[in-house]
């Protein structure tokens, strides 16, 4: 096996896609010609469930990232690294927006360099317009009958609307 890196997983649970999202995985797509979004169906952070259903979750970002060459989006279960190792990829590349992220990005970095060495974990900074922006926080204002359509692409902010109306 070739060294090069040639295809990465941006993972998350993605309830929903932002705009901060799709930050990181363009920047992915700069270093890497073959980038997969891989959706967890994941409980959340909390272990609370999640807004979205995993089918909406990976139909929301198929849609958001429909316009971008060399993206898939592919649902998982699981461990990380099993599916990366299902599908091929050598790396994970994940965002940092704080110092809060890094502590638990760490952790999880660690975690899966344990269970398999050869997967890489790259990290990208964040654009500064995007530092403030998470999942957590679109789902509080929209909520509440906030405006989120400067932080989630159209398709997002109609979900988001019709769920919370
Ligand atoms: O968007 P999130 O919640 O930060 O994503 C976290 C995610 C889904 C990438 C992480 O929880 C994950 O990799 N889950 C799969 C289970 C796993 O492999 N756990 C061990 C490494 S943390």
């Amino acid at each position: 096996m070739s060294d090069q890196i040639t295809h990465v997983l941006v993972p998350g649970t993605f309830d929903p896609i932002t705009y901060g999202h799709l930050d990181v995985v363009r920047r992915a797509r700069r270093i890497c010609p073959h980038v997969t979004v891989a959706v967890a169906e994941s409980l959340g952070k909390n272990g609370v469930g999640t807004t979205f259903s995993l089918e909406e979750r990976v139909a929301l970002a198929r849609e958001a990232l429909k316009d971008i060459d060399g993206v898939d989006v592919l649902p998982f279960t699981g461990l990380l690294v099993d599916f990366a190792a299902q599908v091929g990829a050598q790396a994970v590349v994940k965002g940092l927006r704080a110092m809060t992220d890094f502590e638990y990005e760490l952790q999880q970095a660690d975690l899966n360099y344990r269970l398999d060495a050869d997967l890489e974990s790259i990290f990208v900074m964040s654009s500064p317009e995007y530092g403030y922006l998470s999942s957590s926080v679109v789902r509080q204002i929209a909520s509440f009958g906030g405006d989120v359509s400067d932080f989630v692409p159209p398709c997002v902010d109609a979900a988001l609307r019709a769920r919370f109306s």
